[in-house]
């Protein structure tokens, strides 16, 4: 060690990332076994920035994702999550069908102005709507209706599209054209938002207004709530992830699907991917406990050959080389994390796995070198645990966190007077059954070979809506970037100083010597 006199002393007990984990390359460190210390600051917490960019395309307002698994994320949790800036990523430990249903409803849940509004045409039947509402899952069930030229002939409200008019005309229910509100192109100017919400309160109980060429042709469509919403996200400090559509963000998890011959199935993965992409999806992961393996580079290498600019999350990984075979497959996006979560038994089983925060480490410097992101996946359980992982990563990924959530797939259920909700790992005997059995390696359908789980059944205590649990690790976040002086996240990863603690340590850095009375927000 450096003598006194000739270094500062703050230099040489809290270290920068590559002195700190070189250091102490002999041990797997994780989140409570470090502590961030604190520098010069003139920046506060609420003054920070939390946006990140994981791929290009895909950028979002606040780092956190949540965990692809099917007591986490479905198009409720998604929803919440992209507006309040980030990104849920849908499972597939359901049909194609259900998970394609599911991004439906996030990619179609806000828009702003419509460019190219679902429209109808005057001959259709009233029946054939209703079908096509059920099978794109539509949120909405108002259309604008044109003739072959796109020429606007009225409006379709959802007071009409009702099954006991199934076998009646379009034509026959529409609200003419000229009693339908319209706007120009012209009109609309530079802040149709602003035009629009004027609009809106000047015409009392009209909620649609639509945009039309001097030629009468359809060219887009607003809606009162998606304006007031969107008046409402101005003022709000992290706004929802959105496409360059100005559609929320979604995630879904795709599979290395294997054929009955064993073989990767790889028209079933350009199927389902493809499907997706029509959807609108803005990134797919190849979900696996092992991403450094043949069958996940491959499907990762399949599908960036057919979507060449799609965002791939690809994982799971703990080495530098496994980041490096991953983005050289093609991956933008890393996770990183075997055994950290709250439900995993990886660690225990095979024993394998490497604490979290060396582990990223690690792969922050093969993923620097490759220039791509990687997000901490599982093992988070506090947001001080958020923000030394930020520390390394571009974001993180949670599923503990959230499946208390109201917004997570799963029924609340009472014991001892307390509420919970189902957790389970994608890895335990039930999951692999319900369809996951292809992210641990195995397939579900041999019974013969002798399986291990990977994880268990679980219960989270329920902890109401998903913003609520996001605000206070927002605020967590920011409070440890005001305490290293940083504006935002790149400057956060640049500042970070570390140094280890002891049990005794550990110890002293949550309550002590008190009684509780109040333990949560
Ligand atoms: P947290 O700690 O947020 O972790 O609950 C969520 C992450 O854990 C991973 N995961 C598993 N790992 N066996 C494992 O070893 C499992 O059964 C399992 N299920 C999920 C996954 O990376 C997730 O994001």
């Amino acid at each position: 060690m450096a003598a006194i006199s000739n270094s500062h002393p703050d230099e040489i007990f809290y270290r920068g990332a590559d002195s700190f984990f070189t250091g102490n390359a002999d041990i797997g460190l994780t989140f409570d076994d470090v502590t961030l210390a604190t520098l010069y600051s003139e920046i506060l917490p609420s003054q920070t920035l939390l946006d990140t960019r994981l791929a290009d395309g895909l950028q979002l307002n606040i780092p956190v994702v949540s965990a692809d698994m099917d007591t986490v994320t479905e198009s409720r949790l998604a929803i919440e999550l992209a507006l309040n800036g980030g990104l849920g990523l849908i499972h597939y430990n359901m049909t194609e069908r259900d998970q394609l249903w599911h991004v439906s409803r996030v990619k179609y849940h806000v828009q702003g102005l419509i460019q190219d509004p679902i429209k109808v045409s005057p001959d259709q039947l009233i029946g054939d709507v209703l079908n096509l509402i059920e099978e794109k899952n539509f949120g909405f069930s108002t259309f604008p209706v044109v003739d072959e030229k796109g020429t606007l002939v009225g409006l379709l409200s959802g007071h009409v599209v009702k099954p006991r008019y199934a076998s009646k005309k379009v034509s026959e229910a529409l609200t003419p054209r000229s009693q339908v509100h319209t706007i120009t192109k012209k009109e609309l100017g530079k802040d149709p938002i602003a035009i629009a919400d004027k609009f809106f309160t000047e015409h009392v109980g009209i909620h649609k207004l639509l945009v039309v060429d001097d030629q009468d042709h359809l060219h887009g469509l607003i809606t009162m709530s998606d304006v007031e919403k969107i008046t409402q996200e101005r003022k709000a400090q992290f706004k929802p992830a959105r496409d360059s559509q100005f559609r929320l963000v979604c995630g879904a998890a795709v599979s290395a699907t294997r054929n009955a011959f064993g073989e990767l199935d790889r028209e079933r993965i350009l199927n389902h991917v493809g499907a997706l992409v029509e959807r609108g999806i803005d990134v797919v992961a190849v979900s696996t406990a092992h991403g450094h393996s043949k069958g996940v580079g491959d499907t990762v290498k399949v599908v960036r050959d057919a979507f060449p600019s799609l965002p791939i999350i690809a994982g799971n990984v703990t080495s530098a080389a496994g980041v490096e075979y991953l983005a050289d497959c093609g991956a933008n996006i890393i996770k990183v994390g075997q055994g950290p979560g709250s439900i995993c038994t990886t660690r225990v089983v095979a024993g394998v796995g490497i604490p979290q925060m060396t582990a990223l480490y690690v792969c922050s410097k093969a993923a620097a070198e490759k220039k791509v992101s990687i997000l901490a996946d599982g093992g988070i359980t506090k947001s001080g645990d958020i923000v030394k992982a930020l520390t390394l990563a571009q974001g993180v990924i949670c599923g503990g966190m959230f499946a208390g959530c109201t917004e997570s797939p799963g029924e609340v259920v009472e014991i001892g007077g307390k509420l919970y909700k189902q957790y389970r790992g994608m890895g335990s005997l039930s999951a692999m059954k319900a369809g996951s059995a292809a992210r641990y390696g195995h397939d579900k359908a041999d019974t013969t070979r002798k399986v291990a789980a990977e994880g268990v059944e679980a219960l989270k205590e329920a902890c109401g809506p998903v913003d609520r649990v996001l605000a206070s690790l927002i605020g967590g976040i920011q409070s440890g970037m005001g305490y290293l002086g940083a504006a935002n996240l790149e400057q956060l990863r640049e500042k970070a100083r570390y140094i280890r603690v002891s049990p005794a340590g550990q110890r002293e850095a949550a309550p002590h010597d008190v009684v509780e009375l109040k333990t949560k927000n």
